[in-house]
């Protein structure tokens, strides 16, 4: 049985598959950065749970947790740290690369964004592929998974348009309201995520992954209100709102920092739709569709009040 290293473990993708690989009887080291996060989560006390201080920046301490794994999931970004994120994100990728050859680590699981580079991604887009590129110069194979919005409580873009349509029953939107996206569930992005350690033919490739549904931000915004029980919400599309007026203004309505919400929204305005399936043949799963996955989330936000 392999030795994980989950590193973002405290993060919104991590917090949620460590629990699963623990399911799996993996035995899970945590790579945690922030204590008050770590003690929150729901599995600290598993027996096969090995909690690891580490920041990626920190050589020695990655190397410490490292050490000993055979396979490392990154589900780490700067994209909290501001202004220098991209650069940031290529040294912590780079860190990863240099220590997984010196300790033979076997296998990197990178999840990334859905959108090719010649698209005119946003820049934490373009850092998401960038840092994708930095692991592959590694001899450790990496299998990146690629995908749009995340349906579920706690996602960041998913978290923005919770709150906008809760709040706002008139809405001014920039154009991207009408792109294209194809989003999935939490629980089906997870299941990949475990599912592909037990798939050998996934080793070293890189697969989009999506829910059964091609959809709009505007179309995912109705279907959240009448799942939400809210009368119908306007949508008033208009072309002058930029991505950053658009930030400033999300940090006013919802409590989502506008240094967040700014890139998200700028990689709203091109499609993120999935351009291969090959996943769903490997892992065959029951995928949730946009109405089960914002009602499931709606049920989870309530249980926890
Ligand atoms: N959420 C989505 O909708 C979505 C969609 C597609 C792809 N993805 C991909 O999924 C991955 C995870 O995203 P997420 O939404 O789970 O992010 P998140 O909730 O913001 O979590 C990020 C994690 O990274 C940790 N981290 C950041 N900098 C670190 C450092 N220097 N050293 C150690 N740990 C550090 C954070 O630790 P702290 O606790 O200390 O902050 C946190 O645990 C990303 O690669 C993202 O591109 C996410």
């Amino acid at each position: 049985m392999y030795k994980i290293l989950v590193l973002g473990s405290t993060g919104y993708v991590g917090s949620r598959l460590v629990p699963k690989l623990l399911d799996k009887g993996y035995n899970v080291r945590v790579g945690w950065r922030t204590r008050s996060k770590l003690l929150v989560q729901t599995w600290i006390n598993h027996t096969n749970l090995d909690p690891v201080r580490v920041d990626v920046f920190n050589r020695d301490e990655l190397e410490h947790a490292m050490e000993g794994c055979d396979v490392v999931y990154y589900l780490i970004h700067s994209m909290y740290s501001g202004k220098n994120f991209e650069e940031m994100d290529r040294t912590a990728a780079r860190n990863i690369t240099s220590l997984a050859d010196e300790l033979g680590t076997k296998r990197i699981i990178y999840f990334s964004g859905l959108g090719k580079v010649e698209d005119n991604l946003s820049k934490h887009l373009l850092s998401r592929k960038e840092v994708d590129r930095i692991l592959r110069t590694s001899k450790t194979p990496v299998t990146t998974f690629q995908a749009a919005m995340i349906i579920g409580s706690g996602s960041a873009s998913f978290e923005i348009m919770h709150y906008l349509v809760d709040r706002l029953p008139v809405m001014i939107t920039p154009r991207w309201v009408r792109t294209k996206t194809q989003p999935i569930s939490i629980e089906d992005t997870v299941l990949y995520l475990v599912r592909c350690l037990e798939k050998p033919e996934t080793v070293g490739d890189t697969f989009d992954m999506g829910g059964p549904e091609i959809t709009t931000y505007h179309d995912l915004m109705r279907v959240y209100a009448k799942e939400a029980g809210l009368h119908r919400r306007l949508v008033v599309p208009i072309p002058l709102l930029t991505p950053r007026l658009s930030s400033y203004w999300i940090n006013l309505i919802t409590p989502i920092q506008a240094s967040i919400a700014r890139p998200l929204i700028e990689g709203l305005s091109h499609e993120t739709i999935c351009s291969e399936n090959r996943i769903r043949e490997i892992i065959p799963q029951k995928l949730l569709t946009i109405r089960e996955s914002i009602h499931l989330t709606l049920s989870e936000i309530k249980t926890k009040k």
